[in-house]
């Protein structure tokens, strides 16, 4: 069954990783595809290819997500090509590990801009042809550090709860118009991003993890499908957590 046939999406980051992941599951599902990168730009254009061979429309644009300038242009510019946006996903995000005490001023500024205030353009860009739809939903890629903290990542858990109480403001601003915001708390996803740990670290946290595996991109990409399609219709301002049980 596909639950978001002629649906159009924006998916930041879709170059890699689990940005990646829903773009194919999303095209799976019949959704016009969307999506940016920053560096990618033969891996994005790739990925562009194949989800077209999928039938569906796709286009890579190349957009950093921590300006506002580029993100107002890019929702200018997936209005013109594709015409109404039903979904939004933010999903773009950095790391840039380190206890506080060698944590500089300049990387914990980068990890906000990245993955906090990314989501204040995209949002603020996009609301605006959401608002006259009068419908949308709006996924938010949180983390399970965001709700726990983690030694080595105030930068990042900081980023990650903020986004939080983002969408959980969007939900009760925009809620009346029909636009619907939701987080998806991931825990131990397995992607470039992960492939960056310590691997005696890893293998301790699949331990600890109930369903005692790492999850993969697809697992995000089904949950994103839930919150994009109208089966959610009724919910909005809700924390998903796709972790296997790590946070409970
Ligand atoms: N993997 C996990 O275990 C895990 C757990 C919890 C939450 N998350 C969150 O899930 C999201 C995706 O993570 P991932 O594991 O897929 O990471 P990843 O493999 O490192 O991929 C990150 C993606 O974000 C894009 N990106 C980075 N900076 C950007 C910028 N300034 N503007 C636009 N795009 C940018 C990258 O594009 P380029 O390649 O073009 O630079 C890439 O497509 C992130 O928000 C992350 O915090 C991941």
């Amino acid at each position: 069954m596909k639950l978001l046939e002629g649906k159009n999406a924006i998916i930041t980051g879709g170059s890699r990783g689990i940005g990646k992941g829903i773009a194919k599951v999303f095209a799976r599902h019949g959704a016009n595809v969307a999506f940016t990168y920053n560096s990618s730009a033969e891996s994005a254009n790739d990925l562009a290819d194949e989800l077209r061979k999928l039938g569906i429309k796709a286009k890579a644009y190349k957009s950093n997500a921590a300006s506002y300038a580029e993100a107002d242009q890019l929702v200018k510019d997936v209005s013109e090509d594709f015409g109404r946006i039903d979904i939004l996903i933010n999903n773009a995000g950095i790391t840039k590990d380190n206890l506080l005490m060698r944590m500089s001023e300049e990387d914990f500024d980068k990890v906000i801009e990245v993955n906090l205030k990314s989501i204040f353009n995209m949002t603020k860009a996009v609301q605006r042809t959401m608002l006259k739809q009068r419908k949308g939903s709006i996924i938010n890629m949180s983390s399970v550090v965001g709700v726990t903290g983690n030694a080595g990542q105030a930068n990042y858990a900081a980023s990650k709860a903020g986004i939080i109480g983002f969408s959980k403001s969007m939900a009760q601003e925009l809620g009346s118009r029909n636009i619907r915001t939701n987080v998806i708390a991931p825990g131990f996803i397995e992607t470039e991003m992960t492939e960056k740990l310590d691997g005696k670290v890893v293998e301790g946290w699949r331990q600890a993890i109930p369903l005692k595996r790492g999850g993969a991109p697809e697992d995000i990409a089904n949950a994103c499908v839930f919150l994009g399609s109208d089966l959610s219709s009724y919910i909005t301002g809700q924390v998903l957590h796709v972790d296997g049980g790590m946070h409970t």
